[in-house]
């Protein structure tokens, strides 16, 4: 049995003329470290006080371990809520502080002093129990305001972006030891953040939230390899996928050829008999790749890359990060390679010309120019706009020394068919099958 279920939960603020959480429903399973996650404004922290108590659902019904809680009040809910400001008691120490809610509770004493000084052990906090908070760091604050959560030995844990105020190394740190406190506690923990780091290291399963919607649930590995939908596989994953519009322009059950970025042809080699049927030649493509399932080759005619599809970017910055880097570039309309700078200029000034003549034309006609394009964007998902705003732009995770493409203005770029990301003009994946 579920620990918790949420069976369609709308929430309609009425200063608002749209639901904040339109029609929601998950099961959390006894034990399960379950993470909301989505952009700033999609409803996270209203579905977690909906859990708590602090907010009515509009309709729907919450139920914890098989009896409805809809309507019981927050005290009586055997949870307990970790918040990004950890409002700690400025005049009573952290021994005070974490046994606070038990005294109001009229726990007995040793009982209180007892289940303290467990949690401030588990939390690294004994040699802090008898200092004021305002002797102690973020992270410490922090811990203290977890301390006080565990204290209480709630059926339940809500986190609502508990690490936010932290600097980034307290951020690392303290996300472990929540990782490790849950393997400890075997408690139920329900943790928001907007941070998909946080999401893909500390959750069971992932639930991804957009716009008051859910839009996938799964466990991590699932959710990054086997994305829904573009706004699900431009959220998680770091640097984000990259997004190609592309068309189709061949398809056979073991490749399929597609037109990126308007004249790159590439054919990709893989079993595509799952689609094949329901894909039309000319019908508009979203190409899904990650940054680190692309490769840049030094030589595009060596025989062991010659069969695999190849494009081709400029390369715009590349950025060193010490264990890994990144090249940032766009692929261009007209491939470079084997041209020479006059060219390259020349080109230049054409896509520029093409570019106004383009722009002018779309004023009077916006369909005119690209009747796929603008399809892909009237059918979009919410969200799949800013995801694939930047559609030439390519990211690049480098294996090798980075220092070996100093001054390179383009290179080759490999796909490896067996991961490459197909979604339709709407944003849905149409082909899931990403092998790990
Ligand atoms: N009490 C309220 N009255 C009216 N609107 C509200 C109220 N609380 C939240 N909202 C609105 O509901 C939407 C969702 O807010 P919520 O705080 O749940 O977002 P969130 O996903 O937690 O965002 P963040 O990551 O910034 O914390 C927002 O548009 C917000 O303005
Ligand atoms: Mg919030």
């Amino acid at each position: 049995m579920a620990t918790l279920r949420l069976e369609n939960i709308v929430k309609r603020f009425h200063t608002l003329n749209e639901d904040t959480i339109k029609n929601f429903s998950l099961d959390v399973k006894s034990g399960e470290l379950v993470v909301f996650v989505g952009p700033s404004g999609c409803g996270k922290s209203t579905l977690l006080r909906m859990i708590a108590g602090l907010e009515d659902p509009t309709s729907g019904k919450i139920s914890l371990e098989g009896s409805d809680i809809t309507d019981i009040r927050p005290s009586r809910r055997n949870m307990a809520m970790v918040f990004q400001s950890y409002a700690l008691y400025p005049h009573m120490n952290v021994r005070e502080n974490m046994a606070f809610a038990l005294k109001l509770a009229k726990i007995a004493p040793n009982v209180i002093t007892e289940r303290v000084e467990k949690a401030a052990a588990m939390l690294n906090l004994t040699a802090y129990l008898e200092t004021k908070p305002k002797h102690l760091s973020g992270g410490q604050r922090q811990r203290v305001a977890i301390g006080r959560a565990i204290v209480r030995e709630p059926q339940l844990f809500l986190f609502d972006e508990p690490l936010s105020n932290l600097d980034a190394a307290l951020r690392v740190q303290t996300r472990i030891e929540i990782s490790l406190l849950h393997k400890r506690l075997k408690t139920t923990m329900i943790y928001v953040t907007h941070d998909q780091i946080e999401a893909m290291t500390l959750a069971s399963r992932i639930v991804v939230l957009n716009n008051g919607t859910l839009e996938q649930v799964g466990t991590p590995t699932e959710i990054y390899h086997n994305p829904d939908n573009v706004f699900v596989a431009g959220f998680i994953g770091t640097p984000k996928m990259n997004f190609f519009q592309a068309t189709l322009s061949r398809m056979e059950n073991r490749a399929l050829t597609l037109k990126v970025a308007d004249q790159q042809t590439i054919e990709i080699g893989r079993d595509f008999t799952e689609v094949a049927s329901s894909l039309k030649v000319g019908a508009p493509i979203i190409l899904g790749v990650r940054p680190e399932h692309l490769e840049v080759i030094s030589n595009p005619k060596a025989t062991a890359v010659k069969n695999k599809p190849t494009l081709t970017a400029t390369v715009d910055i590349i950025e060193n990060l010490g264990s890994t880097s990144y090249l940032y570039g766009t692929i261009h309309s007209h491939p470079m390679a084997n041209k020479t700078q006059s060219e390259t200029k020349e080109n230049a000034k054409i896509k520029e010309h093409s570019k106004i003549k383009t722009t002018s034309l779309a004023k009077e006609n916006p369909k005119s120019i690209d009747p796929m394009l603008a399809e892909t964007r009237t059918h979009a998902l919410p969200g799949l706009e800013n995801q694939i705003s930047n559609q030439n732009a390519i990211t690049v995770r480098l294996t090798g020394d980075p220092a070996t493409l100093a001054g390179r203005d383009s290179v080759s770029v490999v796909l490896d068919p067996e991961r490459v990301y197909l979604f339709n003009g709407e944003g849905k994946n149409i082909f899931s099958k990403v092998r790990s």
